[in-house]
């Protein structure tokens, strides 16, 4: 049986938590050391239980302040990736993306792919791993980030915004290729890539291949000095599959056209 903890020392533990600012911790300190009087937790366990309550609660205020400031459109996260859905996803690539290592080298991450195949749901959890380790994050589609880009220009602090952009650790500029992009709205684009180049990472998404990107930003030499920036120091997550938004509709449909003449008696198809 372990012998229970004082209560002068439960008491100095928790002036010392309160002192440090760790409210996660003091939170969780009561619960934990109730467990070590129990003999279900020995003492490095409890200072690793300990320790993780506050680690768990700074990621989450991290988590709601980048939500806030970085206008992620969702919570997205590795775990809640169905990696048997999409086949042609290297799962060990993702989990190695998600040790951020390639924001310390200023590496960019391209997902490619046609609609509802993950790409989004892929780059914001990177942007989310980021946040929670302390990084700053910005999230946009490029029609919106064009758009404030030309505000800005307009309003004359162009410079002042390309600033602003190139600082945050981890871009994500998501739906590249869906809208049609003003000829100097894809020059703004260019410049803050040009000075994100080697300096902080970007994640982008696109349902165009490289070779089309000329197409998408209207002017093929300009799109190809990009693409050279980008792919410089880049991750390629190329994912051929079929959509997750049309998922259920599938499913429904092999249901309709099932050749069995006595679909009762035979075992439910398995659900995801
Ligand atoms: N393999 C998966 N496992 C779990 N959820 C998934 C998976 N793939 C996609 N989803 C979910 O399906 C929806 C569509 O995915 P997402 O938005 O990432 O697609 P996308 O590739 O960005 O498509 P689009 O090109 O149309 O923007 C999201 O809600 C996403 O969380
Ligand atoms: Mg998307």
């Amino acid at each position: 049986m372990a012998a229970t903890v004082p209560l002068s020392l439960r008491d100095r533990l928790r002036t010392q938590l309160a002192d440090l600012k760790m409210p996660g911790a003091l939170e969780a300190l009561d619960e934990i050391l109730r467990q070590v009087d129990g003999g279900q937790l020995a003492a490095g366990e409890a200072i690793h239980a300990v320790l993780h309550s506050q680690i768990r609660l700074r990621n989450q205020r991290r988590l709601q302040t980048a939500m806030r400031s970085a206008r992620l459109p969702a919570v997205k996260t590795l775990s809640d990736f169905d990696f048997t859905f999409q086949p042609t996803i290297k799962r060990e690539q993702l989990d190695s993306l998600h040790t951020l290592s390639f924001l310390d080298r200023k590496e960019n991450v391209v997902f490619l792919g046609p609609p509802g195949v993950g790409k989004t749901h892929l780059a914001i959890s990177l942007a989310i791993a980021a946040a929670e380790y302390g990084r700053r994050v910005y999230y946009a589609t490029l029609a919106d980030l064009i758009t404030s880009l030309e505000e800005a220009q307009q309003a004359g602090h162009l410079t002042r915004r390309l600033r602003t952009l190139v600082f945050p650790s981890l871009m994500v500029i998501d739906e590249i290729g869906y809208l049609p992009i003003s000829r100097t709205g894809a020059q703004l684009f260019f410049q803050l890539m040009s000075r994100r180049y080697e300096h902080a990472s970007t994640v982008l998404t696109s349902n165009k291949g490289f070779e089309e990107w000329g197409e998408v930003f209207g002017d093929e030499t300009m799109a190809a000095a990009l693409i050279d920036r980008l792919l410089h120091h880049c991750h390629i997550v190329n994912i051929r599959g079929n959509s997750y938004r049309m998922r259920q509709h599938r499913d429904l449909a092999l249901r309709r056209s099932d050749p069995d003449p006595e679909p009762a008696r035979r075992p439910r198809r398995q659900e995801r």
